[in-house]
């Protein structure tokens, strides 16, 4: 497996996202914890996971502790495997998704990550989603906080402008390392995120890089060029996806969501695949 780096750490270059194991239409758990050692086995050593991950009011950090059962159930070397979470997302139990960016919440919601990882300290701790009740500035303190107080070891941010960029590494002193957004052959809009991203050496993880949980099955069919160019390599259309995302920036580290072993194992081949100058113009373009 090729690799990336987070903030001087090396990871492989194919992330694992864990959200389809723990939200509507999840698996059962054996099949969960099967999928994440078959990430494993095909050597991906970065998870992306958040508390939020879960379905029902009373199951916060479902994600997490999955993860973490996984990762102790597996049967080699887990050292290397960053787990990167998540705070500041909330989800009530009626399906909806809140926001709460208050410092005392986030500081206490990382502390609690950190014990259902079975962490002294968080390896990658990102905010969730800007509050727009709360000054961005005042959330992304105590995300320095937690850097201070050694709660967590590296600092991201998710669905954030370019301005919410600079000021997050501002408030950080450098010390930012990823940036969590949008992006898939179907949603470009993050584009000026990955190229400041590209600039400035912060590590850029797509999320929902297939097009999301429900549009990832048609993919092949909304994005005929993905699929004629997987099939001029013989490889399915998600790797020509991660490959192309891979190919924009040396910053990139796709998280594609699995919930069965097959997926994360065909998407972790994308690492290896090589697209020609010529074929990631066409998909861009495309
Ligand atoms: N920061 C944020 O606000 C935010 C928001 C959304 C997501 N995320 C993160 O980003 C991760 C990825 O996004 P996502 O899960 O929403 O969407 P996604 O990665 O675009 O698509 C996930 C779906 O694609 C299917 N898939 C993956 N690889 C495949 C392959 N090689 N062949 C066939 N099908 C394949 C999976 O199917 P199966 O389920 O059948 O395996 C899965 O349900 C999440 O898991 C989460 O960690 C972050």
């Amino acid at each position: 497996m090729q690799h990336r780096t987070i903030g001087g750490r090396a990871v492989s270059a194919i992330g694992l996202g864990g959200m389809p194991m723990s939200i509507e239409g999840r698996p059962d758990r054996g099949r969960s914890i099967a999928t994440i050692h078959a990430a494993l086995d095909a050597g991906v050593t970065l998870i992306d996971t958040a508390d939020a991950y879960h379905q029902h009011a009373d199951e916060v950090g479902h994600n997490e502790e999955l993860i973490a059962a996984a990762l102790r159930s597996y049967g080699g070397d887990t050292s290397g495997v960053l787990v990167a979470t998540k705070g500041g997302h909330l989800r009530p139990g009626d399906g909806s998704w809140t926001k709460d960016g208050r410092p005392e919440y986030l500081k206490e919601a990382a502390k609690a990550s950190a014990k259902r990882l079975g962490v002294e300290a968080i390896g990658l701790y990102q905010f969730h989603r800007p509050d727009p009740n709360v000054p961005y500035g005042d959330s992304v303190g105590a995300i320095r906080d937690l850097l201070d107080d050694g709660v967590i070891e590296m600092a991201g941010i998710s669905n954030a402008d370019p301005d919410q960029i600079r000021q997050a590494q501002d408030i950080l002193g450098g010390r930012l390392v990823s940036v969590q957004n949008q992006f898939s052959p179907r949603f470009r809009s993050s584009e000026p995120e990955l190229e400041l991203c590209a600039e400035l050496g912060i590590a850029f993880l797509p999320w929902s890089p297939l097009g999301g949980i429900s549009n990832a099955g048609d993919l092949a069919t909304r994005h005929a060029a993905f699929a004629e160019v997987a099939a001029d390599h013989g490889v399915s259309p998600y790797q020509v996806v991660l490959a192309w995302e891979l190919a924009l920036a040396p910053v990139v580290v796709p998280i594609p969501g699995a919930s069965r072993p097959a997926s994360i194992t065909d998407s972790a081949a994308a690492a290896e695949l090589q697209l020609t100058t010529d074929e990631v113009a066409r998909l861009s373009a495309a």
